[in-house]
């Protein structure tokens, strides 16, 4: 297994990595190359071909999404690493192996977080149906909420970032619970629709060599299959509407906030507001600790569209110039 954090200068790499985008261009000379980006469970790459000797009779963008075997070598360029790719084949089924090529936040943090949702999960109150659908919708997608991310791109987008997030946002309502309790919020509610807001991501992506976007992504989007699936759980269990039901499902429909930002209604309730900025509390703290995690330590991160409108992020503040 290549670390593509400990990459150096023009060391040579051979291995299996999983190709997520290439794209064919000119040289200012009118020459073809490729570039694009290749993955392993250490992180993700850029790329370029320079040599492409077989372009007239083949063209490497049908590897796209595909597991593939390279050749290359290191280059670093303004301070960024990236491959110079020498030969790329597709892989044989037998070099294979899944969990090398998708990056993981690891079993260790799995466990931690499935412990606090199954917790969680047990202590919703029996009353009102809300422990009914939620723990009837995990255990129908148990095995895709186990391991499934919570995106392909943005917050928590590796192997088991749909437990973690969910695990966060628990973390954090528990550790403002006195608070929440003094100023009325109906704290099972909120805990029931954390358990269930993003449910439906399990229908938005699906995991090959990499995690890509599904046509329901695109058509449906779980926001509204989220309240889709409420719907059919609801009517499944033989339950009435009744207030919590009909308030659980105004989380699940709101917790985008805006309509432009996929949200099916905007918020109308505390538990709704409280939601959804804690939704992007936990987003954006694990966007930061990746970047943390996956920068090998220098002192900007890469260019964040979550974190600063494409702006970079100070990862280690004691690495900053002297001020005078
Ligand atoms: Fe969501
Ligand atoms: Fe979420």
């Amino acid at each position: 297994m290549i670390d593509l954090n400990k990459l150096e200068d023009k060391q040579e790499v051979e291995g299996v990595f999983a190709l997520l985008d290439i794209a064919k261009a000119k040289t200012k000379n009118g020459k073809d190359y490729y570039f694009g980006e290749l993955q392993n469970n250490t992180g993700k790459i850029d790329f370029k071909i320079w040599e492409v000797l077989k372009s007239d009779i083949f063209d490497f963008t049908k590897y796209n999404k595909k597991a593939v075997k390279i050749k290359a070598v290191v280059n670093v360029w303004e301070g960024k690493k990236q491959l110079i790719i020498e030969g790329m084949r597709v892989a044989e089924e037998s070099e294979i192996d899944k969990s090398e090529l998708l990056p993981s936040y690891g079993y260790q943090k799995f466990i931690w977080a499935w412990g606090i949702i199954q917790k969680e999960l047990e202590e919703l109150p029996r009353v009102d149906g809300l422990y009914a659908v939620v723990s009837k919708t995990y255990s129908k997608y148990d095995r895709e909420f186990k391991e499934f991310p919570a995106a392909k791109g943005v917050h928590h987008a590796k192997i088991y970032g749909y437990s973690i997030h969910i695990a966060g946002m628990l973390t954090i309502v528990n550790s403002l619970k006195d608070y929440l309790v003094f100023n009325k919020v109906n704290v099972p509610l909120l805990k029931a629709g954390i358990l269930l807001h993003d449910a439906a991501k399990i229908f938005d992506y699906k995991i090959d060599v990499s995690i890509e976007g599904t046509d329901c992504l695109e058509l449906i989007g779980h926001v509204s299959r989220g309240y889709g699936l409420l719907c059919e759980n609801v009517k499944e269990l033989g339950l009435q509407w009744n207030n919590e039901l009909v308030l659980l499902g105004h989380l699940i429909l709101s917790h985008h906030s805006k309509l432009e930002w996929g949200a099916a209604q905007r918020p109308k309730t505390i538990e709704a507001f409280l939601l959804h900025h804690i939704d992007m509390l936990d987003a954006i703290l694990r966007v930061y600790v990746d970047f943390k995690l996956d920068s090998s330590g220098q002192k900007w991160s890469e260019k964040s569209l979550m974190l600063n409108d494409g702006g970079k992020i100070l990862l280690n503040p004691e690495m900053l110039d002297r001020f005078n």
